[in-house]
């Protein structure tokens, strides 16, 4: 098969590539589906079809396919992976471990043994930062992106890899394995760790390509059709006062109303040289050099009433 498509029966695609097995786990679908075709299981399972045949194609081939990709569901891919980090991170990642002190007969066995362990540790702990921290950024961003909310875009592709220090990790782990490790363990645990491995690696590299092409490539195109939302005037106003104290506020109040620093400084009890902190402070946050482009910035986000400013110089004339 050189690849999935509806009709194939989803029984004989994972006897072409057992792999899938994994795929459709992840998916949320069960075993036991007998005669039906691929957008059979899909329809029972809920699960969007060209979502689901484009993670089928793209684990067997290894690739993204260059033919025109349909669109596809962000949910589901989201979900997906999701799925994925979780199996990596409370079943695989775990399960290596476990096989790995035994077969190398604990931590107390030779000091070898005990420097494996660690740096397999350490990789775990690696593994887990960069899927945590996916799930606590970039999945909620797509949330809202999907709901439609004023948000502001993340540097989504920096979230997303970060892969290479993983596989770097993985495989200096599987070279003193097979290279350097001569102490005593247990042979046929060892090469099923080995196998685990080798299989963990490939299915990683297929984990990031479904995030940075499948997934990115749809949180791109969502991006585009919400770019209306990011920015909106009304939202820079609400960021940019969000950067500035409410010391700060007060002295634009008080430089609008065309005070000179030593007035500002006696209203406010401060000293001159800490008004010009502020000043110089307010400048650099807002990009705002002048006393006109201050009073208008003031009066466009409510700091303070135009009427106050008109009171206020009237009353120092
Ligand atoms: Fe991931
Ligand atoms: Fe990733």
């Amino acid at each position: 098969m050189d690849k999935y498509t509806k009709d194939d029966r989803l029984y004989d695609a994972i006897c072409d590539d057992y792999r899938l097995l994994n795929v459709i786990s992840r998916f949320g679908m069960h075993l036991g589906f007998g005669e039906k075709t691929i957008e059979e299981v899909c329809g029972e399972s809920g699960i969007d079809c060209d979502t689901f045949l484009a993670v089928l194609n793209l684990t067997k081939s290894g690739v993204v396919p260059h033919w025109q990709q349909p669109k596809l569901s962000l949910r589901t891919l989201g979900e997906y992976l999701q799925n994925s980090h979780a199996y990596f991170l409370d079943f695989l990642l775990p399960s290596i471990r476990r096989k790995l002190v035994e077969a190398l007969g604990g931590f107390t066995n030779n000091d070898m043994a005990f420097l494996i362990i660690k740096f397999y540790d350490e990789f775990c702990l690696e593994v887990r930062t960069h899927m945590e921290r996916e799930n606590k950024e970039v999945f909620p961003y797509v949330d809202a992106l999907m709901q439609g909310k004023k948000i502001r875009p993340i540097t989504i592709e920096i979230s997303l890899m970060h892969r290479t220090p993983i596989e770097k990790k993985l495989s200096e782990l599987k070279n003193v394995m097979i290279k350097y490790y001569d102490g005593n363990a247990n042979d046929n645990l060892l090469n099923s760790i080995l196998y685990d491995i080798f299989l963990f690696e490939e299915d990683l590299v297929c984990h990031c390509m479904v995030e940075t092409r499948l997934f990115l490539g749809e949180i791109k195109r969502l991006e585009e059709e919400h770019k209306d939302n990011y920015f909106s005037e009304e939202l820079k106003r609400e960021e940019s006062q969000e950067l500035l104290s409410e010391r700060e506020k007060e002295v634009i109040r008080c430089v609008v109303k065309g005070m000179a620093n030593k007035e500002v400084a006696d209203r406010l009890f401060i000293s001159i040289n800490t008004v010009t902190t502020h000043r110089r402070n307010i400048a650099r946050k807002l990009d705002i050099h002048s006393t006109s482009a201050l009073t208008i910035y003031a009066i466009a986000n409510k700091l303070l009433d135009i009427e106050e400013i008109r009171d206020e110089r009237i009353v120092s004339l």
